[in-house]
Parts: structure tokens; C-alpha cells; sequence
């Protein structure tokens, strides 16, 4: 079997691809907008072809010669009309389906009712009408899922960061709306084993665990954590209130926390039974056994993907970012590292940032994420996915990585609100660490803030480079 995953370098995707890989007797194929968010190791076992749902000709091409087509594409980030733009995406996709006699789409959409949906949810459930749209020429099985739990979801973070941080969590008065979350790997059982159902039928099939209240879900999450908690559900946080709350206290952005808070509004139960019907051998795991999973994950240092993976939103795109030409201030730092293994010292290059803080001056960069929150940037809540590896489209604080050479350069660009752009780059030149950091300045205001702070970035960055080599000693 041919099978093709696009949104191959989102959440649901990145996940989907490892256990595609898993099968023995399939043959995979990746369609993603950027090939270097795919991992040098994959390239012997998968093929990959890059292009965009927009450029028929690109997707026409990834689709010869394929039987099965994962659709987990949206354009909720995109700048412009997301609804119109995920319209066309999907008649794209469906239109260039059937034209490569495709056998079967699969499509994972949201839970809801059309007449109380969301804007978002709206246009997941409008793209789930148009891939089912020709019955007559190609079958579409089209999921419906609501909240996904795992580790780096955007749910997931969401509520564990406000059990957390909070011991006392104010709500909207509608948490008492009901929904039926569902664990990630739920989800992926579901996904993999619809290429292999023996029906002809195009179906929709609605997918879900127990049914709760977000309240019950956040007080269900504090169980699990060992946390006691309280909630006080308040008439005055409208949701635009609700949503600036949320990206305060956790690591999404506004428009997620948006899309979250109007979903909340609305109920997202299951509304047919093809899950048992069809899915005979799966057994959805509780609420609870899904907080724990994503816990363990994150402890255990194995998280696969998180909400920021994609470029769906602007804080996590990365698109054009590597081209640090147009930097026209920079700084250099160098240092000598001697006899210590050039491996170690790349391995500790990869191993900065997050919850292993940068060295030194820990507080400055706490106090740079927190205005960089208040003032609407991504601040420092989204730590990074892996406590020792980097690859390219990863968060790091408020930084993105945009490329990574192994043993040779990382490349973070910065998206904390400045007066221009700026990139951190950690090269090696024989013994040599270089730290190289470069700026864009807009007008005279950008190029005040790059000579005002370069004293204090000289010896912060110095300081990095040192404590990266000490790292690298001690790992040796
Ligand atoms: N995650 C959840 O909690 C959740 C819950 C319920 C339902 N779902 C559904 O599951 C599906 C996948 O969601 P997700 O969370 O995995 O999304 P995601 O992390 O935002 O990933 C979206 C993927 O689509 C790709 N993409 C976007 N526009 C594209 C285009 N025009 N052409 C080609 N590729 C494009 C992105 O590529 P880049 O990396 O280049 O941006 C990325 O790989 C969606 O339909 C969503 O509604 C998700």
C-alpha cells in the first residue's frame, strides 16, 4: 500500500509518520511545505516531496501512484481568510484525489454542530464536507475529535500549565460545557488502522473518551498531579478576557487560546457509534490514564511533536527565517575549547536553554520572557520539546530553531518583540566556538536598542559560550 501523510511536520503528522514507519507493508510518502523540517535519518526510509495544497501541480505529483491519502492540513495561522483558504485546500486536495485515483482519504476534523460551532470549528467540519463531498469517486473517512490530549498539545499544555501555576483557577462561567477529549494515541490508532478498513463506505466517525465539563477536566488533571485545586467560574471573563488569561499564564498564543475558548462555548460530544462500529479492537483509555501518559512523556523526555511544530501559527513559522544576510549589526564571540571532544561541545550547544536555563544571568532571561508575555510575545513558556535535541522548527524559549548542522552550526532566530530581528548563532571552526549574534534593526529605534544593549548582550553571550564548553568538559 501507497500511502501519503500530509501536514507530515504538524502535531498529528509528525506523531502518524512514526507509527506509519512501524508497518512493514506500506510504503510512505511525506508532502510537507519544508523539507528541512524532515530529519536527515528518515530520508532512506521514506520518500518526500515537498510542495503546498495551494500548488496543484506539486500535490498532483506527490499523489501518483498513491492508495491512501492522510489529510491533516489547516490554515488557522495563515494570514488572510483561514475559512476560504482551508475551502480551497481541501477542493484542492480532493480534486487532485481523485484525478491520481486515489482510493481512500482519511481526515481528522473537529468535533461539533455546525449551527453552534466556532469560526475554527466551522471550517473543520466545512473541509470534512468537501473530502466527502464525491462518494462517487473516491471514499473519505473523515474523524472527528475533540480536546487531544498528549504530550505538547496545545490542550494538554494548556491545562496542565494552569494546574501548575494556580492554586486557585478562575473560569468562564461555560466550563461547565461538555466534551469528550481523547488521547493522541488514541487518535493514532484510529488514523492507522483506517487505511486498513474493509468497507467501501464513506463515513464519519466521531471519536472520544468519557464525557466531561472542562471544569472536571482541569480538576481531574490536578488529581492526577498530586495538586489540590479550586475553581471559581466568574460572570465577567467574556472570552476575549478569558483568552488574554490564557496566553498570560501558558505557552500558546492568542489566536489558539481563542480558538479554545469559543470552542468551550459550544458542546463537542459524539454524535454517531462508527468509532465501536468500525474500530472494533479500539478501547479509548480514560481522561486520567491520558494526563498520566503525557506526564510520563514529558518526564521521560519522549515528546514527538508539540502545538508549535507547524507554521500554523506566527509565532512558531519559520519560513524564510534561516536568511540572516539582511542582518546588517553583529556581534562575535569566540572561544577556544582545546583538547574537549568537538561532539561534546556541539552536544552541549544542543542541550541550551529551557529548563536547563542558560547558564548564567537565568533571571534575565526569565524577566526578558515575562514583558516579552505581557507586551504579546511568546515569552519563555515554551521551553523546549527535548532536554538534550534540537531539530529544525523546534522552540527554545522565545527563540526558533532555523537551521542545525550537525557538529557544525545551530541557528536560533528570535521572536521576542523587538525593534528588529535578531539570530543567535553557535558555529565551530576547528577549536574554535563562535557565537555570533546579528540584528536587523528597524530605523533608528532598532538601532538604538542594538548599541544601548550590546555592553550587557557581550557579556551574557560570553558567558553562554563559556558555560557551554564547561558543559561540554564535564560531559566528557
Ligand atoms: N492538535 C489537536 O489538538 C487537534 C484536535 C482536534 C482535531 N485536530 C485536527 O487534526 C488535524 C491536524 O492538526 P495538527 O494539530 O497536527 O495541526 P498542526 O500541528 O498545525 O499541523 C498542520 C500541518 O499542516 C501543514 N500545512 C498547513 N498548510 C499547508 C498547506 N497549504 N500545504 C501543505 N501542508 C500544509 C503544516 O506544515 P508546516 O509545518 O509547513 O506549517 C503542518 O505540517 C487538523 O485537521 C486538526 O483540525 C487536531
Amino acid at each position: 500500500m501507497k500511502v501519503l501523510l500530509t501536514g507530515a511536520t504538524g502535531y498529528i503528522g509528525r506523531r502518524l509518520k512514526e507509527k506509519l514507519l512501524e508497518e512493514e507493508n506500506i510504503q510512505l510518502r511525506l508532502f510537507v511545505r519544508n523539507k528541512r523540517k524532515v530529519r536527515e535519518k528518515y530520508k532512506d526510509q521514506l520518500e518526500i516531496y515537498e510542495g503546498d495544497t495551494f500548488h496543484v501541480e506539486s500535490l498532483q505529483k506527490a499523489l501518483e501512484g498513491i492508495d491512501v491519502a492522510y489529510y491533516l492540513v489547516h490554515s488557522m495561522g495563515a494570514k488572510g481568510d483561514f475559512k476560504e483558504l482551508d475551502r480551497l485546500s481541501a477542493e484542492n486536495f480532493l480534486d487532485a484525489c481523485i484525478r491520481a485515483k486515489v482510493k481512500r482519504i482519511i481526515y481528522l476534523g473537529g468535533l461539533g454542530e455546525k449551527q453552534t460551532a466556532s469560526r475554527h470549528l466551522l471550517s473543520r467540519i466545512e473541509t470534512g464536507e468537501i473530502l466527502s463531498s464525491k462518494p462517487e469517486f473516491i471514499q473519505t473517512i473523515w474523524f472527528r475529535a475533540g480536546i487531544i490530549i498528549g504530550s505538547g498539545s496545545a490542550s494538554f499544555e494548556i491545562i496542565r500549565n494552569l494546574v501548575q501555576k494556580l492554586p486557585f483557577i478562575i473560569t468562564p462561567r461555560w466550563v461547565h460545557t461538555k466534551t469528550q477529549p481523547i488521547s493522541v494515541s488514541d487518535v493514532l490508532e484510529y488514523l492507522s488502522q483506517a487505511k486498513d478498513l474493509e468497507t467501501n463506505e464513506t463515513l464519519v466517525v466521531d471519536i472520544g473518551s468519557e464525557q466531561m465539563s472542562f471544569k472536571e477536566m482541569l480538576i481531574k488533571a490536578s488529581n492526577v498531579m498530586g495538586l489540590k485545586r479550586r475553581l471559581f467560574a466568574v460572570p465577567f471573563l467574556s472570552p476575549k478576557l478569558s483568552s488574554y488569561w490564557l496566553i498570560l499564564m501558558t505557552p500558546v498564543p492568542y489566536r489558539i487560546a481563542k480558538a479554545l475558548v469559543e470552542g468551550l462555548k459550544s458542546e463537542t460530544i459524539i454524535q454517531n457509534e462508527n468509532a465501536k462500529k468500525y474500530f472494533l479492537s479500539v478501547y479509548p483509555i480514560s481522561y486520567e490514564k491520558a494526563i498520566s501518559k503525557a506526564i510520563y512523556e514529558i518526564e521521560k523526555n519522549q515528546v514527538l511533536s508539540r502545538w508549535c511544530d507547524s507554521s500554523a501559527q506566527e509565532e512558531c513559522d519559520i519560513r524564510g527565517q534561516e536568511i540572516i544576510e539582511s542582518a546588517v549589526l553583529k556581534m562575535k564571540i569566540i572561544n577556544d575549547f582545546g583538547q574537549t571532544p568537538p561532539e561534546k561541545v556541539f552536544a552541549s550547544v544542543l542541550s541550551i536553554g529551557g529548563q536547563q536555563g542558560w547558564f548564567k544571568y537565568n533571571w534575565l532571561w526569565k524577566i526578558t520572557g515575562s514583558i516579552d508575555k505581557l507586551i504579546g510575545g511568546p515569552g519563555k513558556h515554551r521551553s523546549r520539546r527535548d532536554l538534550y535535541d534540537l531539530r529544525i522548527g523546534d522552540s527554545l524559549d522565545f527563540w526558533k530553531v532555523v537551521d542545525l548542522i550537525k557538529g557544525k552550526r545551530l541557528l536560533l532566530v528570535g521572536q521576542v518583540k523587538l525593534p528588529g530581528k535578531a539570530w543567535l548563532e553557535f558555529s565551530m571552526e576547528g577549536t574554535a566556538l563562535i557565537l555570533t549574534a546579528s540584528f536587523l534593526p528597524k530605523g533608528l529605534w532598532g538601532r538604538f536598542y542594538w548599541s544601548f544593549t550590546k555592553p550587557l548582550h557581550r557579556i551574557v553571550f560570553s558567558d553562554i559560550a563559556k558555560g557551554i564548553i564547561q558543559k561540554a568538559k564535564s560531559l566528557a
